[in-house]
């Protein structure tokens, strides 16, 4: 039989085969030591030089094509066999398949109870608000340039006069001026506000939605002191006993003077070197997570007095402190994660490490 009329042949058992089996028959009839492809290749040996030249190509490449289309047809009827199989409800489950958290649902209650632990309320303010809440109250008025920092998407409505349009909040100090007026613009105020941010990115270190936890600490004679030393007892608690803190000066419009917050890097513990090298040129090798020894937490800073005023609070009398870091970030750095889609992509491997 030549090429054509044997893949004709082929091609019309494989449509109608209709189980794994017979396609593991049909394999071994064309494609086994003594199958029909072989027997045509045998057919050649008394061929020209020249001609065996061309018809070996032509039928080592029929080969390939038609083991191609044998896997093909066996991986549509392995994923319709495993459908039909369907479920045994009267199987015991396989022991090793259990349910657990999501690791930023672990690193919220983590995070929400080291602040209980000084006396912070865990708060969780509207994920879609006012821009009075996100922006004016923070010291932003309606035409100022920072607001594009946040790339915010903004819901369609028209805009209240006083409130402004509303938005998927950017971050989560929208909560701060909320909790002022939640404690009816009486100090002490001490917030640990939870939850969802969004804006529009989408690479290895931002997603779309993510979360931020957000401290508030408004009181009589609150100083950067105190502010240095919640920031340590966090770090501590979070991060490990040894890890130090660094505030690096920065400019928020919420925020005088502000701060930039680093952490000693997790992985080569502040030392900046290469962790694992062995050999002394490596051991002259950078860290890779972090080049310098610190890794970037975020952002912090003494509330501005805009801000108080806002929340109906006499910056005269009170001062406070604030700050806002991402959970997904805290948590990518306490356990090396390089690529923050990790959390989101559902992928039970990756949820399984946790
Ligand atoms: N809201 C800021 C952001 O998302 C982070 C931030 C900086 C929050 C300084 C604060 C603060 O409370 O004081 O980029």
């Amino acid at each position: 039989m030549d090429i054509q009329s044997l893949q004709k042949k082929i091609s019309e058992e494989l449509t109608n085969a209709s189980t794994i089996q017979s396609v593991s028959e049909l394999e071994l009839t064309y494609l086994g030591r003594n199958g029909a492809i072989n027997e045509l290749l045998k057919g050649i040996k008394n061929l020209s030089l020249e001609e065996k030249k061309t018809a070996g190509k032509n039928i080592n490449s029929f080969k390939t094509f038609i083991a191609a289309e044998i896997k093909k047809a066996k991986e549509i009827l392995y994923s319709r066999e495993d459908r039909t199989l369907g479920v045994d409800a009267t199987l015991p489950p396989s022991a090793d398949e259990s349910g657990s958290l999501h690791p930023i649902t672990i690193a919220v209650n983590e995070i929400t109870e080291i602040f209980n632990k000084i006396g912070f309320i865990r708060m969780s303010y509207p994920e879609v608000d006012w821009e009075y809440y996100a922006f004016e109250t923070l010291n932003m008025p309606v035409t100022h340039a920072a607001r594009d920092d946040f790339e915010t998407t903004f819901l369609s409505g028209s805009a209240d006069k006083k409130m402004g349009k509303m938005v998927l909040t950017p971050h989560t100090s929208n909560g701060q001026v909320r909790e002022m007026e939640r404690l009816k613009s009486t100090p002490p105020v001490r917030m640990i506000n939870i939850g969802k941010c969004y804006r529009p990115n989408w690479d290895a270190t931002h997603t779309p939605m993510f979360h931020q936890f957000e401290g508030l600490c408004v009181d009589k004679e609150i100083t950067i002191s105190n502010l240095k030393g919640t920031l340590d007892y966090f770090v501590r608690s979070y991060f490990g006993e040894n890890t130090e803190v660094r505030l690096r000066p920065h400019h928020f419009q919420f925020t005088e003077p502000s701060f930039e917050v680093d952490i000693t890097c997790t992985v080569c513990k502040g030392t900046a070197l290469a962790p694992l090298a062995t050999s002394q040129v490596a051991r002259q090798a950078k860290c890779k997570i972090c080049k310098s020894g610190w890794l970037e937490l975020g952002g912090t800073g003494m509330v501005h007095p805009n801000v108080l005023k806002a929340g109906g609070i006499d910056p005269s009398l009170y001062s406070g402190w604030a700050f806002g870091f991402g959970i997904e970030r805290v948590n990518m750095m306490k356990y090396g994660i390089d690529d923050i889609r990790n959390y989101y992509t559902g992928d039970i491997r990756f949820l399984n490490l946790f």
